[in-house]
């Protein structure tokens, strides 16, 4: 539901966003954490890797993000003479701030013949420290394409990193960061749910704890998850990952029944993430009209980080 601002109703800051995005040549790329709303009036929604592909190819020359910084960051990176607005520049990832880049280069000091891969969710510094890049939906490519005699540090995600290495079989040092959503998401509560609905399908994001990825029936990205829901034989799905993804199951796949696996108990909101839902529909009306926030790299820092993204990119 979008909420009207005092002096303009919804129309009128949706037409108002037709008309500005035309006039100033944009593109609206947008993750499905974000809004309904957001989702909707998006050129382009997709899970990061999709939209780092997508900031690629534009020849649009504006790119607003509706997503959080991280994935901004990325698509100004990639595109270092765009001009890259978000609706919110607080929109940062609790994910990505556990991993602050002077103490993972320490880290990375003490593991000095490893190959350093990072996952997207991370600042450009670390990102600049890192030998390649992965998202959740082609992290395994990413390791698979790293000899088998190379030992490898993972950052930041412990969650998804446990997950990797138990899926590749390879030998990982893990940075020990979590989402603070995803990883309190409780295999109580998933064990409540699948009692009551025995012939639910459960899928999952890797962020999650072992403790829930171990109950899933299929682990993967945002757009993984939307597509093996839409796929699946099903007709009850128990969704654990941020409830933005139930915006487009439910278009995709309306006659099914969309669970969302609370956080922490039922009655909790603290599986939607904060950051994401910073943007609002006027905040973005207002990054189109303003140019502003920009998203502003050092341009020797965004350099360094480009090639850890563009190997991961040239892969998938
Ligand atoms: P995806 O790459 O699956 O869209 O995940 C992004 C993210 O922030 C998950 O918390
Ligand atoms: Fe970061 Fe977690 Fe929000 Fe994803 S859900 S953007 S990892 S805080």
């Amino acid at each position: 539901m979008v909420l009207p601002v005092a002096g303009s109703s919804t129309e009128e800051i949706l037409e108002e966003i037709e008309r500005l995005r035309r006039k100033r040549d944009a593109v609206i790329l947008a993750h499905f954490y974000q809004e309904p709303a957001i989702q909707d009036l998006a050129d382009f929604c997709g899970d990061s890797l999709a939209l780092a592909h997508e900031a690629e190819r534009t020849e649009a020359k504006v790119i607003v993000f509706a997503g959080v910084n991280f994935m901004a960051e990325t698509a100004k990176i990639l595109n270092p003479s765009k001009t890259v607005v978000v609706p919110d520049l607080n929109a940062g990832c609790s994910l990505a701030d556990t991993c602050p880049p002077d103490q993972f280069a320490a880290f990375k000091k003490e593991h000095p013949d490893h190959v350093v891969v990072t996952y997207v969710n991370s600042s450009a510094e670390v990102k600049a420290l890192s030998d390649i890049t992965c998202t959740s939906s082609n992290a395994k490519k990413v390791i698979a394409s790293i000899p088998e005699n190379e030992p490898i540090l993972f950052a930041p995600d412990v969650n998804l990193g446990r997950h990797l290495a138990k899926e590749t079989g390879r030998k990982m040092v893990l940075w020990e960061g979590v989402c603070i959503v995803h990883d309190i998401f409780s295999e109580k509560e998933l064990l409540r749910l699948k009692a009551e609905h025995p012939e639910a399908e459960v899928l999952a994001h890797p962020e999650c704890r072992e403790s829930v990825l171990r109950h899933a029936h299929f682990i993967g990205s945002t757009t993984g998850i939307i597509a093996r829901g839409v796929k699946s034989e099903a007709q009850v799905l128990i969704i654990a990952t941020e409830p933005g993804v139930l915006h487009q199951l439910s278009r995709k796949a309306p006659h099914k029944k969309l669970i969302s696996l609370p956080g922490q108990d039922e009655g909790c909101a603290c599986n939607v993430c904060p950051h994401m839902r910073l943007n609002t529909i006027p905040k973005l009306r207002d990054c189109l009209r303003d140019l502003e926030p920009e998203i502003n790299l050092d341009i020797d820092l965004a350099k360094r980080a480009f090639l850890p993204i563009k190997r991961m990119l040239s892969l998938s």
